[in-house]
């Protein structure tokens, strides 16, 4: 006798990252546009995993807060100490968990500090980071794409953005390689809060074009123990879903032949191929995560109380959109996905993220020619991660290439030690930066 299927979505189980889809379409059958899900045992709450909906809801401030001290089985203490969801939902004091007012002043020195960068310039520390990356393996022939390049492409850039001094950018890597893979999760909390601070004093010494100057000088007047919470936010914000899209973008570039050949043809562009990958592999697929001001009455008899966590089903509401117009237009739709959200909190740096996205694979299909998958495709494995659509590795094989005559791009873009993420490292091959070669064999050492 088979058991009955699961009532709501099991968001820890590997099971379920096979195929979401397959899940979330049932489940969308029998409840609507807002599904059960259990985010680890025992811990229930709800994803919107409607496009409609997700706006409507998202542009709701008055009945849902981001403020996850409102979240019930938090202020009622049924949640375990080291509760595998905390690290993320967890209240801090930084934008993505304000309100309102509050919400308007942080988020003003957020997108302030974001547009005082130059993007000319932040292009080319992306394209000159993605040739050291690539320098560093593409004479082997073969290389894990997700390790040695999508997930160290957008730190070396956000770190740029920032303006870290080197051995502080070591430090940070390593605390939040730990906090991503839940070791030790307080320890790598602290450390980051550590070297945030030290950043911000030695800014306050020495201002640089950089956002975190911006932050610190900014009108808003924040405390120092907001700077230091927007540089936490933003760094992890930044770099885990803007590698999880270079990953997924390549993915589907060298599993779906059409595309691939297209974009070989250069009759679909890379901006364009991006865009469709957002629309179907969504970095983020169930984050960030709301909180209902008062009980809500579903059209299907069931309520979510007030407190109950809403998860934003983005990737989930696209995918189904995405499909429903490829199957009546036979294309994929236009840019009004929801990946970087909607209303008040969506992401300020979308631009950002597209760029370092289209200039890491530009640079890579480049490079490499006769790309190739280094595995059968079904032997690609989804990470069980119940907030974002992550591969657990993306190992690919080229014609063996040489160096790139590019020399040393740091020391051609970025001759100011006030805002270079990276001095050239002497005994480096190719003029691999010290900082891009540590994060290489971090990377390797997961
Ligand atoms: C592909 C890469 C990225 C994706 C898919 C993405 C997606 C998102 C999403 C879905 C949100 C929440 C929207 C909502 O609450 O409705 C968000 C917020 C945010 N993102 Fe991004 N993001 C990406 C890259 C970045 C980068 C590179 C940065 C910074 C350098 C960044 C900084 C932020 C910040 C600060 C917020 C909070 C905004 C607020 O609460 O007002 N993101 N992002």
């Amino acid at each position: 006798m088979t058991s009955p299927p699961c009532p709501y979505a099991a968001l820890y189980e590997p099971e379920f990252h096979a195929d979401p889809q397959t899940v979330n379409e049932r489940l969308r059958k029998e409840y609507g546009p807002v599904i059960p899900v259990e985010l680890e045992p025992g811990v229930r709450g709800w994803s919107v995993i409607d496009y409609a909906t997700l706006i409507s809801w998202c542009r709701d401030t008055r009945t849902f807060s981001r403020d996850s001290r409102r979240w019930r089985d938090w202020r009622e203490g049924r949640l375990a100490d080291d509760s595998g969801t905390l690290g993320m939902m967890m209240h801090r004091p930084n934008v993505l968990f304000a309100d309102g007012a509050e919400h308007q002043r942080l988020r003003r020195a957020v997108t302030d500090s974001l547009a005082a960068t130059d993007p000319q310039a932040l292009t080319e520390v992306a394209r000159a980071s993605a040739n050291q990356l690539i320098d560093a393996f593409c004479e082997r022939g073969e290389a894990e794409l997700l390790e040695e390049y999508a997930r160290l492409l957008p730190f070396l850039v956000i770190n740029h953005l920032f303006g870290f001094e080197e051995e502080n950018a070591r430090r940070f890597a390593v605390a939040m390689r730990d906090l991503f893979d839940g070791i030790h999760a307080e320890r790598a909390n602290a450390e980051l809060e550590r070297v945030a601070s030290a950043e911000i004093t030695r800014k306050r010494r020495q201002p640089g074009k950089d956002v975190t100057t911006g932050l610190l000088e900014h009108r808003a007047e924040l405390a120092d123990e907001e700077i230091l919470q927007h540089l936490v936010l933003i760094v992890g914000a930044g770099n885990e879903p803007t590698a999880n899209l270079i990953a997924n973008a390549m993915r589907i570039l060298l599993t779906d032949r059409d595309l691939g050949d297209d974009v070989a043809g250069s009759r679909t562009s890379i901006e364009d191929a991006v865009d469709r990958v957002l629309w179907s592999d969504s970095p983020l697929t169930n984050y960030p995560v709301m909180y209902p001001t008062s009980d809500i009455p579903l059209a299907n008899g069931q309520e979510i109380k007030e407190g109950e966590p809403v998860m934003l089903g983005y990737a989930a509401a696209n995918r189904n959109v995405a499909q429903e117009y490829a199957e009546s237009m036979g294309s994929a739709p236009n840019r009004a996905h929801l990946a970087f959200g909607v209303g008040p909190h969506r992401c300020p740096a979308q631009d950002t993220a597209i760029m370092i996205a289209n200039t890491g694979l530009r640079t890579l299909l480049r490079r490499l020619p006769g790309l190739r998958l280094g595995v059968p495709p079904e032997e690609l494995e989804w990470r069980v991660s119940i907030f974002a659509r992550s591969l657990t590795r993306l190992p690919i094989t080229f014609d063996p290439q040489p160096p790139s005559a590019e020399g040393t791009p740091w020391k051609q873009s970025h001759s100011s030690p006030e805002t270079s993420t990276a001095s050239p490292d002497a005994s480096a091959p190719s003029g691999r930066s010290s900082l891009s070669n540590f994060l290489a064999r971090l990377m390797r050492g997961r």
